[in-house]
């Protein structure tokens, strides 16, 4: 099997194209001179609906398919229900219509949640289905494994160059703000408490689990070095290899947005695993690596939300004070 090349001409289907991951990868994909991008919203194209992806993918037969459609791994909408449901239909809906089009190169983006709770630190790719899952995923999680499985069974029956990847926690342009945790979730949390002043902020959990954060445009970066580049039947973690603590990225976040008050702890809220944290040599071994530091990527990261989010007189406060400050 040889992976076909990525050319200014292929066509590229990328599924999710709206989402944190799906709009990076396209604006990384653009300025390469990639236009040829096959795109629909969920409203146009529901890909839980087996007819509609197949019609879909028939009529455009790309050369280059992108999966980055999914519900709820963010832990936004549904329950466990809906995530289990949806990702399983989303991810069998589009994997089997690519597969009777014979859609020659493949991506399917998981996540670092499918690793066991208890995985060695860093984790390798070896570590998959090795122990039991944190309880908080494991429906998303399950979901995903058997979409590294299918894409896995495609390369295998039908010999095409489909591969599969594992990023770790995402965060960027186009992030959910308004989601109940993660980095997005936490620097709007900070941003409130300074606009209305508060005495001090409240970050759920108790501040210990340690976790790795990946800027967008790093994983659009690896989305193609991979599609260029690799051709196995094992997924690749996608991260920065490098670890915070909750309680200094709440500590960053105040730096990043001014916020002078207390950071305290919700030790009722749960911590999920203690740490996660990838094993990257794969992907430098291709000789990608993230080049966003931390700092930087959440200080831009807060201005494209102030610029796309936050109320207008907010963000008139906010870069008065950092004028001042
Ligand atoms: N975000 C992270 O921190 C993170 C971490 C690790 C891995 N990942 C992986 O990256 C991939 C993308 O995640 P993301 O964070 O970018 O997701 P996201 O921002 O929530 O976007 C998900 C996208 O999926 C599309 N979608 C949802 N249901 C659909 C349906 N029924 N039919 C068609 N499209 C549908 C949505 O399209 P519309 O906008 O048109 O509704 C949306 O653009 C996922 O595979 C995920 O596992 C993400």
């Amino acid at each position: 099997m040889r992976a076909p090349q990525l050319t200014p001409a292929s066509r590229i289907l990328v599924a999710g194209h709206r989402g944190l991951a799906g709009s990076a990868l396209c604006r990384r994909l653009r300025a390469a001179g990639h236009e040829n991008l096959v795109l629909a919203t969920s409203s146009e194209v529901d890909l839980r609906d087996r007819a509609a992806a197949g019609a879909w993918l028939a009529e455009h037969r790309p050369d280059v398919v992108v999966l980055a459609a999914e519900r709820g791994g963010r832990g936004g909408a549904g329950g466990p229900a809906d995530v289990l449901s949806d990702n399983l239909r989303i991810q069998t809906s589009v994997l089997d219509a690519a597969r009777v089009v014979a859609v020659p190169r493949l991506l399917f983006l998981a996540s670092a949640c499918l690793y066991p709770r208890e995985s060695r630190q860093p984790i390798r790719e070896s570590s998959l289905m090795s122990g039991p899952l944190e309880p908080a995923t494991e429906f998303y999680a399950i979901a995903k494994i058997a979409g590294l499985a299918q894409v896995r069974a495609v390369r295998e029956q039908d010999g095409l160059a489909w591969i599969s990847a594992l990023p770790t926690n995402l965060y960027g342009p186009g992030d959910d703000f308004h989601a109940p945790h993660g980095l997005a979730g936490l620097m709007r949390a900070v941003h409130e408490a300074a606009q209305i002043g508060a005495p001090s902020v409240t970050v759920p959990g108790s501040g210990t689990p340690r976790r790795e954060f990946l800027h967008v445009d790093d994983l659009a970066e690896a989305c193609v070095a991979l599609l260029e580049q690799y051709d196995d039947p094992t997924p690749v973690n996608i991260g920065t290899g490098r670890d915070i603590s909750t309680a200094d990225l709440a500590k960053m976040l105040a730096e990043t947005i001014g916020y002078t008050g207390a950071i305290e702890f919700d030790p009722a809220a749960p911590d999920g695993a203690p740490r996660r944290v990838l094993d990257i040599r794969t992907m430098t071994g291709l000789g990608w690596e993230p080049r966003t530091r931390l700092r930087a990527g959440i200080a831009a990261t807060y201005e494209w939300y102030l610029d796309n989010t936050a109320l207008p007189r907010q963000r008139e406060a906010v870069r008065g004070h950092e004028m001042v400050g």
